[in-house]
């Protein structure tokens, strides 16, 4: 019997920060390290997906390399074949299949799409490009070419899931099985052990989400931040007057998202507490400004065993894990991909 897959990936279009790491690195590293016996894992580089808004190309290749040694630093182990990590581009059936199911998804579901739309505001009418515009149906290739079931990310992606799920649903309806649909997003959240999805806000403006593009990068933690740069974001966080640790997203945005972030670097930490344990120790301090301290000296203990652990890869075993991942993703893609040709007429 196959093994079910989990399936996720990190773009490479800037620095990584601890959205990225908390909201999808981590929790597939830990299923990757708890329990690759019962299921395969792909963490893999959505290169293409990179320059879907504009970056500087002479760092992209560096880029890319480095996500790898994040995630060989976060813990993937790299020596278990039943782990692939893999650079999209090198694996050709992602652009293939993406062509093909673009005559399958509706030009208005693309338009919805929020992220589309709130980055598509953020640029002028002739940069917001074709590939923007398409983002949505090459990740549905990423996922469905592996026949994934689970899919961590962050809330800011679940859209993205769900558009996956309807193409998928909507080939299989009109051609017959072709692919796995992944789970619904609920009981992706049941099975990574969360009760909803992660949305780490800005620490200068806590009504939006964490962003790498953030221009001026100073509300968002970056993994390559000194221990020392950290803590002074932390410090610097917007809060609220009430001055008075309470967690409610509503009244008291940047104070709830201090209490998130808290207990995910406190776990990442190796101590075993939970959003709730955390609340009930502050809930009520009224000193934000030793809040702030705990929070930050937390960080800065995190990023200096994150950055110790990153020194010490060895980027000839890196390069050895993706040229052996990506003969078996090629294999594994080739084979949907076949399908999905034979199914529209392309092959016989
Ligand atoms: P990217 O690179 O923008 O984000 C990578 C992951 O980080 C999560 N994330 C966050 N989680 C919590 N709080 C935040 N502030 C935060 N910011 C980002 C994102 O939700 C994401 O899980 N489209 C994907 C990349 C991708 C992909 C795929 C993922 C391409 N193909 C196939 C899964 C499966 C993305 O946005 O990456």
């Amino acid at each position: 019997m196959t093994r079910p897959v989990i399936l996720t990936g990190v773009r490479a279009n800037n620095d990584l920060h601890i959205g990225n790491y908390f909201g999808a690195i981590l929790p597939i590293i830990d299923m990757a390290r708890r329990r690759s016996a019962e299921y395969t894992v792909n963490l893999f580089i959505p290169d293409l997906h990179s320059f879907t808004t504009p970056i500087n190309h002479d760092q992209l290749f560096d880029s890319i390399m480095n996500n790898a040694r994040v995630y060989a630093a976060a813990g993937l182990p790299l020596d278990d074949d039943a782990i692939q990590l893999y650079r999209q581009s090198y694996v050709s059936a992602h652009s293939e299949l993406t062509i093909i199911l673009n005559n399958f998804v509706g030009f208005g579901e693309m338009e919805r799409m929020t992220q589309f739309k709130d980055k598509s505001a953020k640029l002028s009418n002739d940069r917001v490009s074709v590939g923007l515009f398409d983002y949505p149906v090459l990740m549905a290739s990423d996922i469905l070419l592996y026949n994934a079931m689970y899919v961590p990310v962050g809330d800011d992606q679940t859209q993205h899931l769900e558009i996956t799920r309807d193409i998928a649903e909507r080939m299989n309806h009109k051609f017959g099985e072709l692919f796995t649909v992944p789970e619904p997003v609920a009981k992706q959240h049941q099975f990574f052990g969360k009760d909803q999805g992660l949305r780490i806000k800005d620490l200068q403006n806590p009504t939006k989400k964490m962003s790498k593009s953030d221009e001026t990068g100073k509300g968002v933690i970056f993994l390559s931040d000194t221990p020392d740069a950290a803590r002074k974001k932390i410090m610097s966080a917007a809060t609220d007057s009430l001055g008075r640790v309470h967690y409610d997203k509503e009244a008291q945005p940047g104070i709830s998202n201090l209490l998130e972030i808290l207990t995910l670097v406190r776990q990442a930490n190796g101590r075993a507490v939970s959003l709730q344990q955390t609340i009930d120790e502050f809930t009520g301090l009224e000193r934000y400004g030793k809040f702030k301290t705990i929070v930050a000296d937390e960080m800065a203990e995190f990023l200096a065993s994150f950055q110790a652990r990153l020194a010490q890869v060895d980027d000839d075993t890196i390069l050895r894990k993706l040229e052996s991942s990506e003969i078996t993703a090629n294999q594994t893609a080739n084979q949907t991909l076949l399908r999905v040709q034979k199914a529209v007429g392309l092959r016989c």
